[in-house]
């Protein structure tokens, strides 16, 4: 039986592994983290994070052959396999603050595994790191005084949040990075076996180690990318009656262009895009590659811009100000079917709300305490409110920053009547039916497409 460990507990770590535990019933998976309440939580079966199917498939094989625990140190040794999965978020302080990759927990977990080890181990970066991290892992990992033999792989997770255990189940590809040893190679070997117990071979694709870092930063600017490039023509659609939706629509048709990822919408939020696109900035910075560097910049600047842009249009088209107006906010979590709230769009149009000193009421069905630890510093500004008919009531306007399925499915004519005259709803997420909605007696305005007006 090989012995799997995972550092890190989080968005990544407990359901990929509750997957390879599902997968691979004959192998002994344990799950890490210094994060004693994260760790309780997977224990009890209910995950600390919402994300469809999961608890079910932790149930399958908790206690069988996926566990979790609290102690870091006392895992290491028995493990044949070391997942790293622990956060890499922007450095805030010190050189390259803003834009780096903060590494120090990342550092951590190669000094605890360095500290613990007393056999051979392989060591797979599963979090997202700046290209040519592994050699720096590579260093601290045999910087001891033994003669242990780390060998370590690059092997990014691709799962996005809301999806991640459908994507973790069929992945479009499966990425494996090592060194061109004996045995680097024998290393990539072993962990595509692993893979290899659902996912077709043909879609494990084996690289260099720096390949395989740099594609992960490069898939994600890619994918933000194009949210940023659809989101910059909504805004030239607003003003010339195009549509944004059929405007993407006519060229995702295009199979060179393909139809996914062209939602216009508030901006991306989520923990990854923004980090990244800053890390890929800075690394083409560090390099030398200045223009390269200010071509990427520009995804992020555009995202900003998108949502400076949404506040601007709701104040100007309520008489220019919101000031003690109820505004209430559908939707807080940075998109559907998650809990997380992690660069959610809702966290910057709140607080730009509350500039403006509206009175701001937020409800969403899974995102509630992350909004309220996110703005907790707004208290008495901002109130919370799980049930979107109660949040409605008595507002000037609804903004929707999420695209729940349930907020297509409100009773809007009750809604409208509950709500103070004129009525405004404001979508950032194109998902409502706006014509209805016009119908019932709302002015309507939808990202990337002209304001439907009452007159
Ligand atoms: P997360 O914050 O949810 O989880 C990271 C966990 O690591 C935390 O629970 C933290 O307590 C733990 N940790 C930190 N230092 C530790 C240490 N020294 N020992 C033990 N545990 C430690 O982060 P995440 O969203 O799971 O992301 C992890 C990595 O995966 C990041 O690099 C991220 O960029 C990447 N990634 C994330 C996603 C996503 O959808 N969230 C998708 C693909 C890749
Ligand atoms: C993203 C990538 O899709 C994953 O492949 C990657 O593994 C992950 O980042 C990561 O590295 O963390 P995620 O952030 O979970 O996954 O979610 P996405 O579906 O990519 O959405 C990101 C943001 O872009 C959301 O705010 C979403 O609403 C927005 N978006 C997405 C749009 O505005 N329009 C679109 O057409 C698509």
């Amino acid at each position: 039986m090989k012995n799997i460990l995972c550092i890190g507990a989080g968005y990544v770590g407990g359901p990929t592994m509750a997957m390879i535990a599902s997968k691979c019933p004959g192998m002994a998976v344990t799950v890490v983290d210094v994060n004693e309440v994260r760790i309780k939580a997977w224990l009890s079966g209910k995950p600390p994070i919402f994300e469809p199917g999961l608890e079910t498939l932790v149930k399958k094989s908790l206690g069988k052959n996926l566990f979790f625990s609290a102690d870091v140190a006392g895992s290491i040794e028995k493990a044949d396999i070391i997942f790293v999965s622990v956060n890499t978020p922007t450095k805030t302080f010190g050189h390259g603050a803003g834009r780096a990759a903060d590494l120090q927990y990342w550092e951590k977990t190669a000094r605890i595994i360095l500290a613990n080890a007393k056999t051979d181990k392989i060591v797979v970066e599963k979090c997202t790191l700046p290209v040519r991290t592994a050699s720096a892992m590579e260093r601290i990992l045999h910087s001891g005084p033994g003669s242990v033999h780390f060998e370590v792989l690059s092997n990014p997770e691709f799962l996005s949040e809301g999806t991640a255990v459908q994507d973790l189940e069929s992945p479009d590809r499966v990425l494996i990075g090592g060194s061109n040893t004996a045995e680097g190679q024998a290393a990539v070997k072993m962990l595509v076996d692993i893979y290899a117990h659902w996912v077709p071979r043909d879609r494990i694709i084996t690289t260099n180690v720096w390949s395989s870092e740099l594609s992960k930063l490069a898939a994600n600017a890619m994918l933000a990318q194009r949210v940023s490039s659809i989101n910059s023509l909504s805004a030239l659609c607003e003003v010339t009656e195009a549509d944004i939706g059929e405007v993407a629509r006519a060229i995702g048709m295009d199979s060179r262009i393909g139809a996914k990822f062209l939602s216009a919408g508030i901006g991306f939020g989520g923990s990854c895009f923004k980090k990244d696109i800053l890390n890929l900035v800075y690394l083409c910075e560090h390099y030398g590659l200045h223009q390269v560097a200010e071509y990427w910049k520009q995804v992020v600047v555009i995202n900003d811009y998108q949502q400076e842009r949404f506040v601007n249009s709701i104040l100007r088209s309520m008489f220019n100000t919101v000031a003690g107006k109820r505004i209430a906010i559908l939707g807080f979590a940075f998109k559907a079917d998650t809990g997380d709230t992690r660069e959610s769009p809702a966290i910057a149009v709140c607080r730009r709300l509350v500039e403006e000193r509206a009175e701001v009421v937020v409800t969403d069905p899974e995102a509630l305490d992350n909004a309220r630890h996110d703005l907790a510093d707004l208290v008495g500004k901002v109130t919370f409110e799980p049930d979107p008919y109660k949040a409605a009531k008595g507002a000037h306007a609804l903004v929707v920053l999420t695209e729940w399925k349930c907020y297509e499915t409100l009773d809007y004519a009750c809604v409208f009547k509950s709500m103070a005259q004129p009525a405004f709803l404001f979508d950032g997420r194109r998902k409502l039916d706006h014509d209805k909605l016009v119908k019932i007696g709302f002015n309507v305005h939808v990202i990337g497409q002209s304001s439907m007006i009452r007159k």
